[in-house]
Protein backbone atom coordinates (compact mmCIF):
# COMPACT_ATOMS: atom_id res chain seq x y z
CA UNK A 1 0.00 0.00 0.00
CA UNK A 2 1.33 3.90 -0.77
CA UNK A 3 1.30 6.33 1.93
CA UNK A 4 -0.27 9.54 1.76
CA UNK A 5 2.35 10.63 4.41
CA UNK A 6 5.25 9.67 5.63
CA UNK A 7 7.54 11.73 8.09
CA UNK A 8 10.98 10.75 9.90
CA UNK A 9 12.54 12.66 12.42
CA UNK A 10 11.07 15.85 11.73
CA UNK A 11 11.66 18.99 13.44
CA UNK A 12 9.55 21.53 12.40
CA UNK A 13 9.39 25.69 13.49
CA UNK A 14 6.51 27.71 13.64
CA UNK A 15 8.27 31.32 13.66
CA UNK A 16 10.46 31.09 17.29
CA UNK A 17 8.32 27.82 18.59
CA UNK A 18 9.74 24.42 17.97
CA UNK A 19 6.38 22.43 17.42
CA UNK A 20 7.70 19.14 16.36
CA UNK A 21 11.34 17.53 17.26
CA UNK A 22 11.98 13.78 16.01
CA UNK A 23 8.41 13.22 14.91
CA UNK A 24 7.39 10.17 13.07
CA UNK A 25 4.04 9.51 11.54
CA UNK A 26 3.08 7.18 8.73
CA UNK A 27 -0.50 7.34 6.74
CA UNK A 28 -0.94 4.94 4.53
CA UNK A 29 -3.62 5.29 1.36
CA UNK A 30 -6.45 3.83 2.41
CA UNK A 31 -6.39 4.67 6.23
CA UNK A 32 -8.72 6.58 6.78
CA UNK A 33 -7.04 8.48 10.20
CA UNK A 34 -8.27 11.26 12.67
CA UNK A 35 -5.76 13.19 14.14
CA UNK A 36 -6.99 14.39 18.01
CA UNK A 37 -5.30 16.43 20.40
CA UNK A 38 -6.02 19.56 22.23
CA UNK A 39 -5.15 23.14 21.27
CA UNK A 40 -1.38 24.08 20.91
CA UNK A 41 -0.95 20.26 20.15
CA UNK A 42 0.17 20.55 16.86
CA UNK A 43 -2.59 19.49 14.54
CA UNK A 44 -2.79 22.59 12.13
CA UNK A 45 0.97 22.34 11.90
CA UNK A 46 1.00 18.70 10.92
CA UNK A 47 -1.66 19.63 8.36
CA UNK A 48 0.49 22.58 6.94
CA UNK A 49 3.42 19.31 6.87
CA UNK A 50 0.95 17.39 4.70
CA UNK A 51 0.02 20.60 2.42
CA UNK A 52 3.56 21.40 2.02
CA UNK A 53 2.89 25.12 3.41
CA UNK A 54 5.71 23.93 6.23
CA UNK A 55 8.83 21.63 5.61
CA UNK A 56 11.25 20.57 8.74
CA UNK A 57 14.53 21.48 9.54
CA UNK A 58 17.42 20.12 6.77
CA UNK A 59 18.67 17.15 8.93
CA UNK A 60 20.64 13.63 8.01
CA UNK A 61 17.62 10.90 7.99
CA UNK A 62 15.14 13.42 8.31
CA UNK A 63 12.45 13.79 5.32
CA UNK A 64 8.35 14.11 4.82
CA UNK A 65 7.13 12.57 2.20
CA UNK A 66 3.67 13.34 0.55
CA UNK A 67 2.60 11.01 -1.82
CA UNK A 68 5.98 9.64 -1.97
CA UNK A 69 7.62 12.86 -2.68
CA UNK A 70 9.38 15.57 -0.70
CA UNK A 71 9.07 18.41 -3.55
CA UNK A 72 5.68 19.48 -4.78
CA UNK A 73 4.56 22.30 -6.75
CA UNK A 74 1.81 23.26 -4.36
CA UNK A 75 -0.78 23.34 -6.98
CA UNK A 76 -0.42 19.99 -8.63
CA UNK A 77 -0.29 18.73 -4.76
CA UNK A 78 -3.53 19.93 -4.48
CA UNK A 79 -5.51 18.33 -7.21
CA UNK A 80 -4.40 15.15 -5.36
CA UNK A 81 -4.95 16.78 -1.54
CA UNK A 82 -8.63 18.62 -0.99
CA UNK A 83 -7.91 20.55 1.91
CA UNK A 84 -10.49 22.56 4.17
CA UNK A 85 -9.24 24.79 7.17
CA UNK A 86 -10.23 27.57 9.31
CA UNK A 87 -7.37 29.67 7.68
CA UNK A 88 -8.97 28.93 3.74
CA UNK A 89 -11.74 30.10 5.04
CA UNK A 90 -10.56 33.46 6.66
CA UNK A 91 -8.31 34.33 3.58
CA UNK A 92 -11.44 33.41 0.85
CA UNK A 93 -12.32 36.31 -1.26
CA UNK A 94 -15.46 37.85 -0.02
CA UNK A 95 -17.02 39.20 -3.09
CA UNK A 96 -16.64 35.92 -5.16
CA UNK A 97 -20.45 33.84 -5.44
CA UNK A 98 -21.37 30.21 -3.85
CA UNK A 99 -21.03 28.88 -7.72
CA UNK A 100 -17.70 30.45 -7.79
CA UNK A 101 -16.26 29.23 -4.72
CA UNK A 102 -17.27 25.67 -6.09
CA UNK A 103 -15.29 26.41 -9.13
CA UNK A 104 -12.32 27.73 -8.23
CA UNK A 105 -11.47 23.98 -6.69
CA UNK A 106 -10.37 23.52 -10.25
CA UNK A 107 -7.43 26.14 -9.81
CA UNK A 108 -7.14 25.60 -5.99
CA UNK A 109 -7.64 29.36 -6.20
CA UNK A 110 -9.11 31.60 -3.78
CA UNK A 111 -11.67 33.05 -6.04
CA UNK A 112 -11.79 32.66 -9.56
CA UNK A 113 -10.51 34.63 -12.35
CA UNK A 114 -11.05 36.42 -15.59
CA UNK A 115 -8.13 34.32 -17.28
CA UNK A 116 -9.36 31.38 -15.68
CA UNK A 117 -11.50 29.49 -18.23
CA UNK A 118 -14.03 26.64 -17.13
CA UNK A 119 -15.63 23.49 -19.63
CA UNK A 120 -19.27 23.29 -19.96
CA UNK A 121 -18.77 20.24 -17.71
CA UNK A 122 -16.97 22.12 -15.53
CA UNK A 123 -20.16 24.03 -14.85
CA UNK A 124 -22.59 21.17 -14.73
CA UNK A 125 -19.92 19.62 -12.35
CA UNK A 126 -19.71 22.50 -10.22
CA UNK A 127 -23.74 22.13 -10.40
CA UNK A 128 -23.91 18.94 -9.52
CA UNK A 129 -21.94 19.36 -6.12
CA UNK A 130 -23.94 22.06 -5.28
CA UNK A 131 -26.95 20.32 -5.80
CA UNK A 132 -25.40 16.88 -3.62
CA UNK A 133 -24.49 19.52 -0.43
CA UNK A 134 -28.31 20.81 -0.73
CA UNK A 135 -26.86 24.63 -1.42
CA UNK A 136 -27.91 25.52 -4.21
CA UNK A 137 -29.21 28.86 -2.85
CA UNK A 138 -26.13 30.18 -2.21
CA UNK A 139 -25.12 29.62 -5.65
CA UNK A 140 -25.36 33.81 -6.51
CA UNK A 141 -24.56 34.61 -2.60
CA UNK A 142 -21.42 36.48 -1.99
CA UNK A 143 -18.65 34.56 0.43
CA UNK A 144 -18.61 37.46 2.72
CA UNK A 145 -22.32 37.22 3.40
CA UNK A 146 -22.55 33.89 3.78
CA UNK A 147 -22.60 32.48 7.92
CA UNK A 148 -19.93 30.68 9.03
CA UNK A 149 -21.79 27.07 7.71
CA UNK A 150 -22.48 28.10 4.98
CA UNK A 151 -19.08 29.21 3.92
CA UNK A 152 -17.90 26.29 5.17
CA UNK A 153 -20.31 23.75 2.85
CA UNK A 154 -19.02 26.25 0.12
CA UNK A 155 -15.32 25.00 0.85
CA UNK A 156 -15.94 21.69 1.31
CA UNK A 157 -18.13 21.82 -2.39
CA UNK A 158 -14.98 23.31 -3.79
CA UNK A 159 -12.65 20.41 -2.33
CA UNK A 160 -15.02 18.09 -4.06
CA UNK A 161 -15.78 19.57 -7.27
CA UNK A 162 -12.04 18.27 -8.09
CA UNK A 163 -12.86 14.66 -6.87
CA UNK A 164 -9.19 14.49 -5.27
CA UNK A 165 -8.31 11.02 -3.99
CA UNK A 166 -7.40 12.41 -0.52
CA UNK A 167 -9.65 14.79 1.76
CA UNK A 168 -7.83 17.00 4.64
CA UNK A 169 -10.14 18.43 6.99
CA UNK A 170 -9.14 20.69 9.47
CA UNK A 171 -11.93 20.55 12.79
CA UNK A 172 -14.52 20.72 9.72
CA UNK A 173 -17.59 20.60 11.65
CA UNK A 174 -16.94 24.11 13.77
CA UNK A 175 -19.77 26.80 13.48
CA UNK A 176 -21.98 23.76 11.80
CA UNK A 177 -25.39 23.73 13.18
CA UNK A 178 -26.69 20.28 13.99
CA UNK A 179 -28.37 19.66 10.69
CA UNK A 180 -25.41 20.97 8.84
CA UNK A 181 -23.02 18.65 11.06
CA UNK A 182 -24.73 15.81 10.28
CA UNK A 183 -25.08 16.21 6.54
CA UNK A 184 -21.14 17.05 6.59
CA UNK A 185 -20.39 14.00 8.63
CA UNK A 186 -22.83 11.51 6.19
CA UNK A 187 -20.60 13.68 3.14
CA UNK A 188 -17.50 12.56 4.56
CA UNK A 189 -18.52 8.94 5.09
CA UNK A 190 -20.03 8.88 1.63
CA UNK A 191 -16.53 9.50 0.64
CA UNK A 192 -14.41 7.09 2.81
CA UNK A 193 -17.06 4.08 1.55
CA UNK A 194 -16.26 5.19 -2.07
CA UNK A 195 -12.19 4.82 -1.83
CA UNK A 196 -11.08 7.96 -1.28
CA UNK A 197 -9.05 8.44 2.31
CA UNK A 198 -9.76 11.42 4.41
CA UNK A 199 -6.99 12.71 7.37
CA UNK A 200 -9.64 14.47 10.14
CA UNK A 201 -7.87 17.15 12.09
CA UNK A 202 -10.08 17.63 15.39
CA UNK A 203 -10.24 18.27 19.07
CA UNK A 204 -13.73 17.15 18.94
CA UNK A 205 -14.80 13.07 19.37
CA UNK A 206 -17.97 13.59 18.12
CA UNK A 207 -16.60 14.67 14.47
CA UNK A 208 -15.39 10.95 14.31
CA UNK A 209 -17.42 9.29 12.04
CA UNK A 210 -17.58 5.46 11.99
CA UNK A 211 -15.58 4.73 9.04
CA UNK A 212 -12.40 6.42 10.24
CA UNK A 213 -11.20 3.35 11.90
CA UNK A 214 -7.73 4.94 12.72
CA UNK A 215 -6.73 7.54 15.60
CA UNK A 216 -3.80 9.01 16.26
CA UNK A 217 -3.61 11.02 19.56
CA UNK A 218 -0.65 14.11 19.35
CA UNK A 219 0.23 15.95 22.52
CA UNK A 220 2.66 18.80 22.74
CA UNK A 221 3.92 17.86 19.53
CA UNK A 222 4.42 14.17 20.48
CA UNK A 223 2.35 11.53 18.94
CA UNK A 224 1.44 9.72 22.21
CA UNK A 225 -0.58 6.83 20.89
CA UNK A 226 -1.94 5.70 17.35
CA UNK A 227 -3.53 2.39 16.49
CA UNK A 228 -7.36 1.11 15.95
CA UNK A 229 -10.02 3.81 17.52
CA UNK A 230 -11.50 1.21 19.27
CA UNK A 231 -8.50 0.13 21.19
CA UNK A 232 -6.86 4.19 21.44
CA UNK A 233 -10.45 5.94 22.81
CA UNK A 234 -11.28 5.42 26.10
CA UNK A 235 -11.95 7.54 29.06
CA UNK A 236 -8.08 7.34 30.50
CA UNK A 237 -6.20 8.38 27.00
CA UNK A 238 -8.82 11.03 26.66
CA UNK A 239 -8.77 12.10 30.74
CA UNK A 240 -4.54 11.97 30.50
CA UNK A 241 -4.27 13.74 27.04
CA UNK A 242 -6.83 16.98 27.44
CA UNK A 243 -5.49 16.97 31.21
CA UNK A 244 -9.21 17.02 32.69
CA UNK A 245 -11.34 13.70 33.80
CA UNK A 246 -13.39 12.57 30.84
CA UNK A 247 -16.16 9.92 29.97
CA UNK A 248 -16.88 8.61 26.63
CA UNK A 249 -19.56 7.79 25.05
CA UNK A 250 -20.09 4.72 22.09
CA UNK A 251 -23.39 4.97 20.29
CA UNK A 252 -23.76 3.24 16.91
CA UNK A 253 -20.28 3.94 15.67
CA UNK A 254 -20.25 7.47 16.77
CA UNK A 255 -18.36 8.94 19.79
CA UNK A 256 -19.35 11.83 22.67
CA UNK A 257 -17.83 12.37 25.58
CA UNK A 258 -19.12 14.04 28.90
CA UNK A 259 -17.24 15.23 32.10
CA UNK A 260 -15.97 12.29 33.53
N1 LIG B 1 2.69 31.39 13.35
C1 LIG B 1 3.15 30.90 14.50
N2 LIG B 1 4.24 31.43 15.11
C2 LIG B 1 4.73 30.92 16.27
N3 LIG B 1 4.20 29.88 16.90
C3 LIG B 1 3.11 29.31 16.35
C4 LIG B 1 2.53 29.78 15.14
N4 LIG B 1 1.46 29.01 14.85
C5 LIG B 1 1.39 28.11 15.83
N5 LIG B 1 2.38 28.28 16.74
C6 LIG B 1 2.63 27.44 17.94
O1 LIG B 1 2.81 26.11 17.52
C7 LIG B 1 2.20 25.19 18.42
C8 LIG B 1 1.25 24.27 17.65
O2 LIG B 1 0.21 25.05 17.07
P1 LIG B 1 -0.91 24.43 16.12
O3 LIG B 1 -1.60 25.56 15.48
O4 LIG B 1 -0.28 23.41 15.24
O5 LIG B 1 -1.83 23.72 17.19
P2 LIG B 1 -3.26 23.00 17.02
O6 LIG B 1 -3.12 21.63 17.56
O7 LIG B 1 -3.74 23.15 15.62
O8 LIG B 1 -4.18 23.86 18.02
P3 LIG B 1 -5.75 24.27 17.91
O9 LIG B 1 -6.53 23.12 18.45
O10 LIG B 1 -5.82 25.44 18.85
O11 LIG B 1 -6.07 24.62 16.49
C9 LIG B 1 1.53 26.04 19.49
O12 LIG B 1 2.38 26.05 20.61
C10 LIG B 1 1.43 27.41 18.87
O13 LIG B 1 1.51 28.40 19.85
MG1 LIG C 1 -5.45 24.10 14.72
Amino acid sequence: MSKIIEIRNATVYRGDTKVFEGFNLDIERGQSTAILGPNGSGKTTLLKLLSCELYPVVAKDSYVRVLGRERWDVWELRNHLGIISSDLQSEYLGYVPGRDVILSGYYSSIGTYRHQRFSPEQYQQAKKVLQNLGIEELKDKTFATMSTGQQRRCLLGRALVNSPENLILDEPTSGLDLKATFQYLETVRRLIRQGRTVVLVTHHVHEIPPEIKRVVLLDRGKVVTSGAKVDVLNDDALSELFDTPIHLVDANGYYQVLPG
